[in-house]
């Protein structure tokens, strides 16, 4: 799935920090002591069906599933691959199975795998994004740890272990890493402000959607750079997962969400889709997992607060019709006008309008304008697929153009999107299309985990 490349780096990371942190963990032990928490605690609340039900929208909200269904497989027995060049992490089975889930799992050990990332055993792999439900409330975890208890049915799967070659399968740099960078607990908690909804909105993107882990951009050891907008400006500022770029969420116009209003953004969360622009990549899993069975309220609430976070550029953007009437025209002597006009236009029109709700706008469009070209580059190489919901169950294919145009030919067609119709975006060069269409591609399964036709997409892409 999306986290892949994500993990590939982070554990590239965590084997540097093998090599220089032997010293460092000492002292950290010394330092910082254990990693906190009770395994004794029991639940304070009495197991009820609203108390079950509630657990399993925490679940959706925390999009639980995405990882820990493999596809075609039962849903949270785990064994998802996440791929990394030293060798393959696969998700765990977090049914109340007793011999190869978590039926022995205390409320105590629950809370330390999930907020703080081990388990009885071991520190966890950074791609369980411990650092972001750190920040989930002692309610909702508890509804969690009632569902994963009573609510799911018990699969008997054992899980796998890691691929990776000793020494280093070693797991206590993880424990160095997790001190590092995972906050505590108490300094966790969302800070109250005035406005209810916003804070409501702060705590679903900071704690259970873990937005940031694909959003925010990563530093030297692969540690998310801001863990909530207090931390600063870099926090949603955008992130790179799998070759696509999961975009800037933060106020600014050209890159960010900073002409979406707010209803635009609770439709994208819903449907995946909304007037000017579709999810794919990572994205649609988010989508199709999580936040399409998510409370309007709490959609709005989000919305809410990603529209309260500041731009850090202002740079507008103006819709500017001279390209559009060119190609109308017939022009086509600027470079990559006729690549566009034979591959691009009859979705996406030679205005870079679009279709509302159809073909996504490509005039404005953050995907085209963001200064890392990954994202753009990838949906030419390999389509995309809008998700499909209840609401919106027809879907609308990008078709990949892969086979179809050479390296020179994608630079020359998105670098004409990048500066046309007001779009201002630097070139891009055939050399950045090679790197992408060499990296190895996971398809993205347009269908929701446990379908059949999940696993026989799978099954063709390993053929
Ligand atoms: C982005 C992927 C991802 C998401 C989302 C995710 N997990 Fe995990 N989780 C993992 C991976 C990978 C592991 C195993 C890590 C390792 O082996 O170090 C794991 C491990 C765990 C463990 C330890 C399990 C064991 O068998 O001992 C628990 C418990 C857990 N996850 C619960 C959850 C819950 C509850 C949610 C939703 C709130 C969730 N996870 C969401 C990737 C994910
Ligand atoms: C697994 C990685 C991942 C996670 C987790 C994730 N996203 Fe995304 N997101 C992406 C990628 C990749 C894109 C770019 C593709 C697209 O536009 O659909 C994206 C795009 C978006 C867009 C459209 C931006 C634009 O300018 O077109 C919005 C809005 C968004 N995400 C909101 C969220 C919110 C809110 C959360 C948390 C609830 C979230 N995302 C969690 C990967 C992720
Ligand atoms: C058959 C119609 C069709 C053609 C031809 C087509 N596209 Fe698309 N395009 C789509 C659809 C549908 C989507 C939304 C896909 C998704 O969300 O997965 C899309 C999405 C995109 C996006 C992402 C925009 C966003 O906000 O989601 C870009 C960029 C893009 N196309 C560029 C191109 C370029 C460049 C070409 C020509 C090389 C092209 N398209 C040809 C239908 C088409």
């Amino acid at each position: 799935m999306s986290m892949r490349r994500t993990a590939t780096r982070l554990i590239a990371g965590l084997v540097g920090l093998a090599v220089a942190g032997v010293a460092g963990a000492y002292a950290a032990t010394v330092l910082f002591g254990g990693i906190g928490g009770d395994p004794q605690t029991q639940l304070t609340t009495a197991v009820d069906p609203q108390l079950i039900q509630r657990g399993q929208y925490i679940a959706a909200a925390g999009d639980c599933a995405a990882c820990h269904t493999a596809p075609g497989g039962k849903p949270f027995a785990g064994g998802l691959a996440i791929a990394t060049p030293i060798g393959a992490v696969y998700t765990t089975n977090i049914t109340p199975d007793k011999a190869t889930g978590i039926g022995n799992y205390s409320y105590g050990d629950f809370e330390r795998a999930v907020r703080r990332g081990a388990t009885p055993e071991h520190s966890l792999y950074p791609a369980m994004p411990f650092p972001s439900y750190a920040r989930v409330s002692d309610t909702d975890l508890q509804a969690l740890y009632a569902y994963f208890k009573y609510g799911v049915p018990p699969v008997a799967q054992p899980d796998k272990a890691a691929d990776i070659p000793w020494p280093l399968s070693m797991r206590w740099p993880l424990t160095y890493w997790r001190w590092l960078f995972a906050p505590g607990i108490p300094a966790a908690r969302v800070a109250a402000s005035d406005d209810a909804g916003r804070d409501r909105g702060a705590y679903l993107v900071e704690s259970l959607g873990h937005c940031g882990a694909c959003h925010t951009p990563r530093g030297l050891a692969l540690q998310e750079k801001a863990l909530t907008d207090r931390d600063g400006a870099d926090y949603l500022a955008g992130g790179l997962v799998d070759d696509y770029v999961a975009n800037d969420l933060r106020g600014d116009p050209m890159t960010g969400l900073g002409s979406w209003s707010a209803d635009d953004i609770v439709q994208f969360l819903k449907t995946g889709r909304n007037a000017d622009t579709a999810a794919f990549g990572g994205m649609t899993d988010v989508v199709e997992h999580s936040t399409r069975y998510m409370a309007d309220a709490d959609l709005h609430a989000i919305a809410q607060y990603l529209k309260s976070l500041p731009a850090r550029r202002q740079d507008g953007f103006a819709y500017a019709p001279a390209a559009g009437a060119a190609l109308a025209a017939g022009d086509v002597s600027a470079r990559g006008a006729l690549d566009y006009l034979n591959n691009c236009a009859a979705c996406h029109l030679s205005s870079g309008r679009g279709y509302v709700s159809t073909f996504p706008a490509l005039a404005g469009n953050p995907v085209v304008n963001a200064a890392d070209p990954s994202s753009l580059i990838s949906i030419v190489l390999h389509g995309g697929s809008e998700v499909a919901t209840d609401a919106t169950p027809a879907r609308f294919a990008m078709p990949p153009f892969g086979e179809r145009l050479s390296d020179q030919e994608i630079a020359d067609v998105v670098t004409f999107i990048r500066s046309r119709w007001g779009n201002n975006a630097p070139s891009v060069t055939p050399e950045q299309v090679a790197k992408i269409r060499a990296a190895p591609h996971a398809p993205i399964s347009p269908y929701p985990a446990g379908d059949p036709r999940a696993a026989e997409q799978a099954a063709a892409a390993d053929r």
